[in-house]
């Protein structure tokens, strides 16, 4: 089917996803859950490519949240030097990509000194490029970024009648995102579980039984016409 039948007119500008359903497809063949992780690298790919293909401009993805830190501790050290060593391995081809690679979330003591400076020169040789900016979301939390956007606004000495949602949104932990049109949630789980919070507001969710690991851009571009389906209902009540 390829692209067919998607208006490229009318991509979503920023789609975000929640990459769930690692663990049920290692246990499902008998492996262990990381190796679930490790086949998502494949997934999350194919699906930046696609997202390329398509001229979807952002793409933020649930690499790891506030909560997963409760995870088995092996489980918790394998997906943090998995994060680095994605970083490692694939920034150049990213780069070559034209993706700009950005990273979102708490930097607390938690986060390995290592982890967080591969970061930082992830972000940093990427930072001209503009064909995708691919925002990875790690110890994320919705909920945490409100709070520390609050504690900022605060701390600015913003008087209580002036704080508003603007004055939020530019201390959301990358201020220049826009929100995203669209988020898909793979794995059968119909949740947010946290993600993204305040920039979901008006979001389409799609939502998809594939696991992860099988995840691959024909899915994306099944969302995307989901989303322009919806988009489409909308002009039907206008022009009555
Ligand atoms: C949720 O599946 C997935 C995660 C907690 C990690 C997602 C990470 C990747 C796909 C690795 C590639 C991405 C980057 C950016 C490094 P789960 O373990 O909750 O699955 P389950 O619900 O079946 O247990």
């Amino acid at each position: 089917m390829g692209l067919d039948g998607i208006d490229l007119d009318t991509v979503p500008r920023h789609v975000a996803c929640v990459m769930d359903g690692n663990g049920r497809w290692a246990q499902r063949r008998g492996l262990p859950r990381t190796d679930g992780h490790a086949a998502g690298e494949e997934a999350l790919f194919d699906t930046v490519k696609g997202a390329l293909e398509l001229g979807i401009e952002w793409l933020t993805v649930y690499a790891f949240s506030t909560e997963n830190w409760k995870r088995p501790v092996d489980e918790v050290r394998y997906l943090v030097g998995f994060n680095e060593s994605i970083l490692v391995r694939r920034c150049d081809e990213l780069d070559d990509l034209g993706v700009r690679i950005r990273f979102s979330g708490r930097r607390d003591w938690r986060v390995p000194k290592r982890l967080t400076r591969r970061m930082d020169a992830s972000a940093d040789q990427t930072r001209r490029n503009r064909a995708l900016t691919l925002t990875i979301a790690f110890n994320y939390g919705g909920r945490a970024e409100i709070v520390d956007a609050v504690r900022a606004v605060v701390a600015e000495g913003v008087r209580p009648d002036k704080i508003d949602e603007k004055a939020i949104r530019r201390h959301l932990y990358d201020a220049e995102m826009p929100d995203p049109d669209l988020m898909v949630r793979t794995s059968g789980e119909h949740r947010i579980s946290n993600f993204l919070l305040w920039q979901l507001a008006y979001s389409e969710l799609v939502f998809t039984d594939v696991l992860w690991p099988d995840f691959r851009r024909e899915h994306l571009q099944d969302a995307v016409r989901e989303y322009q389906r919806r988009e489409r209902r909308f002009g039907g009540v206008d022009r009555r």
